[in-house]
């Protein structure tokens, strides 16, 4: 097929509003999966996803389709993960494209996710086709919304496709607006070969699987290709397309999208945002815009049971094959024993990686609280990086302490603007802008530490907005402030997993509210359990688990037997996901307990 006839384009939307139900019917419309196989949403093919209801990894479906003008085109989709931990995979992505479908939610209307996608494909200069999706819902106003979208990101919508996902209306219209709009890919077969890495994944016999897009050049099976990022070099075992199974073919060329296998051992070394080119004949340059993962949240993992510590350690790296921002490194802990400290993109990576810890390789874990990336300047003039509150030089050897800061942009309905500006504030957040998006609906704009996002602010803001506000936040650098940090001692032992670093002004509040907490989530023992929390060597708050009186057996004597089996059953389970430092079982909501305090 020649290059005029292939049209590269992804889907663009805030969660829930209906991408992946729009992907697998424009496969269906263009016979490229047949309805009885069609697995519900065939983009999403990762369990986890599916059961969130949201698109983590990209991918890509090749479909034909013949226009109303009597050609035939070859239409790429290119997924896109939708959510802010993966930003920089969702740009990387639309760099492959030339254009994109902007789809909205008729009922809802523009959320603070759409703006941030759609600012990412205007720049890497893409068309924009805006949808508004679920018209059939009796609550869809495509006209205001039509307005709200031409109004806050500037888009014509004169011609926006009124479609139904769902219902199966205005899929056509669609297919011919992409072929209609989106930029054929430039011509550019006789330049040397260039392709984009867009996505991989490990795959235990062929060894990594990556996605890419040709833009200058071909590529074969047999090639000798070289990452110019990493600088590895492979021969190419497979080229192929996606229809949407893998499907070998001889060669790609400038335009096409595809997938290459070469016996790669771990995606470290294919990294989306790579640079594919000849070892025999390189280009001169690799593609712009190439970034290494950097994880900005951690947190330590620790085995429950001290057993499952080399399994632990087997299961990261078997993930690891598959996610190249995922970093770790065993850390050591006189409270918790062996484990490792973790390093995530974000908040939804790292439950991500959790729950396919615990579900996939069956470990039982205990998660300490996630902590953002220090900078501390020493009086010695030495830079250091803190990822572990533990680990924070003492107040005497630090010059200054700065902490990662973020633009936030929350999207609301007018009702919970104060409310939401309380939270903000509460959140050492700094008053930037407030704009009205449309009647009702207001933008709001704020700087404010990351520290203070990863304590449950989604969440917050959620409850507060009774689900109807969205969130966006990008990082913008460091600032200084003045911090400390939070000592939890647990029957006078120093407990680092709960160590925390705070702004003094909120250490007092923090610290009491913490003890306080953590009072009511350490089960009783049978001793008195005094539970302290210091700056320093200052004690700031202190608490006491009373020791159990009884046996909580004793109330069921003479009882019946099948209550007593309840409890001990109940006991049992009670026990799972506990960590016993020192003589106290503390159970592992405790080491949350620092981000349930607002
Ligand atoms: P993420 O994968 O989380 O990014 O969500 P998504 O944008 O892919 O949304 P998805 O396709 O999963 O749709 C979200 C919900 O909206 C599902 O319950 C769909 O059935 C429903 N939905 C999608 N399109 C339509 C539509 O046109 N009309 C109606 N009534 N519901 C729709």
């Amino acid at each position: 097929v020649p290059v005029q006839r292939i049209r590269n384009f992804s889907i663009i939307a805030h969660i829930d509003h209906g991408k992946s139900t729009l992907a697998d019917r424009l496969l269906q419309e263009t016979g490229t999966v047949e309805s009885r196989d069609m697995k519900e949403q065939f983009l999403d093919s990762m369990d986890i996803e599916r059961e969130r209801g949201i698109t983590i990894k990209l991918q890509a479906a090749r479909m034909n389709y013949t226009a109303q003008d009597g050609e035939e085109y070859i239409l790429n989709l290119i997924d896109t993960p939708g959510h802010v931990d993966f930003s920089y995979e969702v740009s990387r992505s639309l760099a492959a494209c030339e254009g994109a479908l902007l789809v909205v939610d008729a009922s809802q209307g523009v959320e603070a996710q759409t703006l941030a996608n759609v600012y990412l494909a205007l720049e890497n200069d893409l068309e924009v086709i805006p949808v508004l999706n679920k018209i059939d819902l009796p609550g869809a106003e495509p006209d205001r919304v039509a307005g709200e979208i031409e109004e806050v990101i500037g888009l014509d919508c004169t011609e926006a496709i009124q479609a139904s996902a769902k219902a199966g209306i205005g899929i056509d219209a669609i297919l011919e607006s992409i072929v209609k709009d989106v930029p054929p890919p430039q011509d550019n077969v006789d330049k040397p070969l260039r392709a984009l890495v867009f996505d991989s994944y490990y795959d235990a016999y062929r060894g990594v699987v990556v996605y890419f897009r040709v833009m200058d050049g071909t590529v074969k099976t047999g090639d000798k290709v070289r990452f110019m990022a990493s600088g590895k070099e492979y021969v190419l075992d497979e080229v192929g397309v996606l229809a949407p199974n893998q499907v070998k073919v001889d060669a790609l060329h400038a335009g096409e999208v595809g997938y290459l296998s070469a016996s790669i051992k771990a995606v470290e070394d294919a990294r989306v945002g790579d640079t594919i080119t000849l070892a025999t004949k390189p280009a001169k340059e690799p593609f712009p815009g190439y970034v290494e993962a950097t994880p900005m949240v951690f947190c330590g993992l620790f085995p429950t049971d001290a057993d499952q510590f080399p399994d632990l350690r087997e299961a990261l790296d078997k993930l690891r094959l598959n996610d190249a921002a995922l970093q770790y490194e065993p850390e050591t802990s006189s409270a918790m024993g062996f484990g490792f400290r973790c390093g995530f993109l974000g908040l939804l990576h790292m439950e991500i990686v959790q729950e396919r810890l615990e579900r996939e390789y069956n470990l039982d874990l205990i998660t300490t609280a996630p902590s953002v990336v220090y900078r501390v300047t020493t009086i010695k003039d030495e830079v250091v990086l803190v990822d572990n509150p533990a680990h924070l030089p003492d107040v005497q050897h630090r010059e200054k302490m700065e902490e990662p800061y973020v633009k936030m942009e929350v999207i609301t309905p007018e009702t919970y603007v104060g409310t939401l500006m309380e939270l903000c504030q509460q959140r050492r957040g700094a008053f930037i802008d407030m704009k009205y998006l449309t009647p009702g609906r207001t933008t709001l704009v704020y700087e404010m530490p990351l520290a203070e996002v990863v304590t449950d602010f989604f969440d917050q803001m959620k409850s507060r907005s009774r689900g109807y506000a969205s969130m966006e936040y990008q990082l913008i650098g460091y600032r200084v402030n003045n911090l400390v940090k939070l000592d939890v001692m647990i029957n006078g032992d120093p407990v680092d997993p709960l160590a925390t670093i705070v702004h003094r002004d909120k250490a007092y509040g923090v610290g009491r509210a913490l003890a306080e907490k953590l009072k009511e989530l350490i089960p009783r023992h049978q001793f008195k359990i005094p539970i302290q929390a210091a700056i320093g060597a200052k004690v700031i708050a202190s608490e006491h688990i009373p020791a159990l009186r009884k046996d909580v057996l004793a109330k069921c004597y003479g009882g019946d037997i099948s209550r007593k089996k309840k409890l001990l059953q109940k006991q049992a389970k009670g026990k799972k996901r506990m960590k016993s430092i020192g003589t106290v079982d503390v159970p592992q909501a405790a080491f949350m307990a620092v981000l349930k305090i607002g």
